[in-house]
C-alpha cells in the first residue's frame, strides 16, 4: 500500500500518517516523540481565536511550539470569521507553523455553546464564511478539522465536504464520527469514501485506525490521501514506524508467511520513552515558566508530573499488575518518584 507524499499549497508532508490533535495530550513533548519516530505532520494545541483577540498569555502559551517541529498546523476555534481571521494572521507572523488549521468537530460543551467547532456544522454559511476570511487574511494554506455531521438531522457529510472545498480550503481532515457521538461507537468509513469521491481537494481519514494494520485497511476502503492516528499514538509514538512497515509491500509479504504478533516495542524501551517523555515535559513547563507574568501554583518539574499522570495508564496498557503504579499517580510529584514506580513494574514484568 503506497502511501504518496501529501502536498497542498506550500506544504509538503513527505509521509502522510498524522499526529491528530488532542488536548491535553498532543503538546510539544508528544508531538515530538511522534515526530521523531515518524509522523508526517502534527498540530497545535486547540487555540482560540478569541483568546489570542484579548491578549492572553495563557493562549499564547497553548500556541507554543518546540525549536525545529515542521510539518506544523496551528489549530484554531471560534465562530467569529473576523476573529478567527486575525488568530490565523497571529498564527502566520509567529512563523512557527506551516499551514492554519480550523476546528469544526470539537463537540465539548466549553466550544458548543459558543457556536464554535463542531456547532459549525450546523451552520455551513459560517463557517464558509471563517474559511473565506482565514484564507483571505493570510498567505499560509487552510485545512479544516470537521467530521461526518453534528448529528442525524443536520447537514450530511457531503454537504459538509462540497462546502468546505468551495470557501477555498486547501486539505480537509474528517474524524468519520458523528459529533453527538464525541470519540465512541462505530467510525463510518464508507462516508470517508463518499467524501473522497466527491472532493477534489486533498482528504486525511481519521476515526476507527486502533492498530498499524488498520491504516492499509482504511486506505484500501476509502481511498484517501493519508490518514490521522489519535488515541492509539497516545504513549505510543513507534505506531508510525510500524505503520510504515506495515505498509510497505516487501513488510506486507512477508507478513502473510508470518502474520504480526502485536506490539514491537519492549518494556525497556517502554520505560526509556517514559523518562524521556517527562525530561521533555519539564523542560517545556521551565520555558513557560521563565520569564512568564503569570504566578503558578506549581513547579516545572511537579506541573510536568502531573501532565503525564494522563498518559502512564497508555504507556503501561497490557503490563501485569500496574494498579498499584496507577492508584499511586496522585500523589508522585516527582520525576524520580515516578520513575521509580516505573522501574519496580518493569522488573515485575520482565
Ligand atoms: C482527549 C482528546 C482530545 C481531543 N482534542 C481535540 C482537539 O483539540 N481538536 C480536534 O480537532 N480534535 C480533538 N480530538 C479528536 C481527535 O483529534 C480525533 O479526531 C479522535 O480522537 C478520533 O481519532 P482516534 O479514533 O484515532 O482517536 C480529541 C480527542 C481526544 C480523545
Amino acid at each position: 500500500m503506497q502511501l504518496n507524499p501529501l502536498i497542498f499549497g506550500t506544504v509538503k508532508i513527505e509521509y502522510p500518517v498524522l499526529l491528530a490533535p488532542m488536548a491535553g495530550y498532543t503538546d510539544a513533548a508528544m508531538r515530538t516523540l511522534c515526530l521523531e519516530h515518524g509522523a508526517g505532520a502534527v498540530y497545535s494545541e486547540l487555540t482560540s481565536a478569541e483568546g489570542i483577540r484579548r491578549d492572553s498569555e495563557k493562549t499564547f502559551q497553548v500556541l507554543e511550539t518546540a525549536k525545529d517541529e515542521h510539518p506544523i498546523a496551528g489549530h484554531i476555534f471560534g465562530r467569529d470569521p473576523q476573529a478567527m481571521a486575525e488568530a490565523a494572521q497571529y498564527v502566520e507572523q509567529t512563523g512557527l507553523f506551516d499551514w492554519v488549521d480550523i476546528n469544526c468537530g470539537c463537540p465539548v460543551k466549553k466550544v458548543v455553546s459558543r457556536g464554535a467547532g463542531a456547532a459549525l456544522m450546523k451552520d455551513l454559511p459560517l463557517l464558509g464564511e471563517i474559511i473565506k476570511k482565514v484564507k483571505a487574511a493570510i498567505s499560509l494554506p487552510v485545512s479544516v478539522k470537521t467530521r461526518i455531521g453534528f448529528n442525524n438531522e443536520t447537514a450530511g457529510h457531503l454537504e459538509i465536504a462540497r462546502a468546505i472545498e468551495e470557501s477555498g480550503a486547501d486539505m480537509i481532515a474528517v474524524h468519520a464520527r458523528l459529533a453527538k457521538n464525541f470519540h465512541g461507537g462505530d467510525a463510518d468509513w464508507e462516508k470517508l469514501a463518499e467524501m473522497k469521491q466527491a472532493l477534489n481537494i486533498p482528504i486525511m481519514g481519521n476515526g476507527g485506525i486502533n492498530t498499524p494494520e488498520d491504516v492499509p485497511c482504511m486506505l484500501e476502503a476509502t481511498g484517501v490521501d493519508g490518514v490521522m492516528m489519535g488515541r492509539a499514538a497516545i504513549g505510543n509514538p513507534w505506531i508510525f514506524e510500524e505503520i510504515k512497515k506495515v505498509c510497505s509491500s516487501a513488510f506486507r509479504r512477508s507478513m502473510q508467511e508470518q502474520p504480526p504478533k502485536g506490539g514491537t516495542t519492549n518494556l525497556l524501551n517502554r520505560r526509556d520513552m517514559m523518562a524521556e517523555h517527562l525530561r521533555r515535559l519539564v523542560e517545556l513547563n521551565e520555558l513557560k515558566q521563565q520569564g512568564s507574568s503569570l504566578s503558578y501554583k506549581y513547579s516545572p518539574e511537579e506541573a510536568a508530573c502531573i501532565q503525564f499522570r494522563t498518559h502512564i495508564p497508555y504507556y503501561v496498557r497490557g503490563l501485569f499488575d500496574k494498579k498499584q503504579l496507577l492508584m499511586k499517580l496522585a500523589q508522585l510529584m516527582s520525576v524520580d518518584a515516578i520513575m521509580a514506580e516505573v522501574d519496580l513494574l518493569v522488573a515485575k514484568n520482565r
